[in-house]
């Protein structure tokens, strides 16, 4: 093991404020997330003040964990880690190839993972600077990401719409419109994993998450993306028995305008 990874474990011990089984780099109490190049990546934000203690996870997911971070200061930071281990690179592919963006020349897995959190990073700070209601990104090394934490003063996250029914569904939806139409003509991007998993309840206003696989407009495979988008958002929806429908949806987020082609 060498002097760096030492460092590193030394430090995530501290950041989780847990004791480490010695001797195998590997059996981490309750760290099965962190392989060691994440290790460095979380001591690297760390050292350079980003965060202090790792308090807790918020979720899992299937490619990702998103934990609570908090600073020196005592405020709170979201840390979402992808893990390398379980992501999916086809998608991956699928979704980096074609946007401009970013020009991917080698078929290295952890590469790819890197470019894939960095394009959710450029992606939120191109709606934030549209004005979008999406959390503020901090910060972006390899496969973790920071992100303004989303939640009450003391700490507890708000919740997702999934989670959390909005309490006058068709107020919240007219809110969602509104901030979708943004999404797609000022931040000309198409959130393609659009649901109520991914739109978290923040005041009974709905904010926008998990933009990673979000493609610009003009990419090959955005109409369907957003074809989908709109038919997974009707059906959610309605569960909230309002009068909707993907023709509704698509006049009130403009669709006609959205692709010049
Ligand atoms: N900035 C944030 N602040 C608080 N909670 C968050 C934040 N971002 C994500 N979460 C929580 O973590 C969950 C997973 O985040 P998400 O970005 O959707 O990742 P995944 O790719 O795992 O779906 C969300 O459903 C939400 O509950
Ligand atoms: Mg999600």
């Amino acid at each position: 093991m060498d002097d760096k990874i030492t460092k590193a474990d030394k430090h995530l011990e501290k950041l989780e404020g847990q004791k480490r089984i010695k001797g195998d780099e590997n059996k981490r109490v309750g760290s099965e997330i962190f392989d060691k190049q994440t290790l460095e990546t979380l001591y690297k934000l760390a050292n350079q003040g980003y965060l202090d203690v790792l308090n807790g996870a918020i979720s899992t997911g299937k490619e990702a964990n998103v934990l609570k971070g908090v600073k020196k200061d005592g405020t709170f930071v979201a840390v979402k880690i992808y893990r390398i281990s379980t992501s999916d690179f086809k998608k991956m592919q699928y979704y980096i190839q074609g946007d401009p963006r970013f020009k991917i020349r080698s078929n290295n897995k952890r590469q790819l993972i890197f470019s894939w959190v960095n394009k959710e990073f450029r992606n939120l700070q191109r709606l934030h600077t549209a004005n979008v209601f999406v959390p503020k990104p901090i910060t972006v090394l390899n496969n973790v990401l920071l992100l303004e934490f989303i939640g009450d003063d003391i700490g507890n996250p708000y919740q997702t719409v999934k989670h959390q029914n909005p309490r006058n569904p068709q107020d919240f939806f007219e809110k969602l419109m509104y901030e979708w139409k943004k999404f797609l003509h000022d931040g000309k991007l198409v959130h393609g994993d659009l649901s109520t998993y991914n739109i978290i309840n923040n005041n009974e206003y709905p904010m926008i998450i998990d933009v990673s696989q979000s493609v610009v407009i003009d990419h090959i495979i955005a109409r369907e993306l957003l074809n989908r988008d709109i038919n997974n958002i009707v059906n959610e929806f309605k569960k909230f028995n309002l009068n909707i429908s993907s023709d509704k949806i698509k006049d009130k987020i403009d669709y006609g305008r959205i692709f010049k082609n």
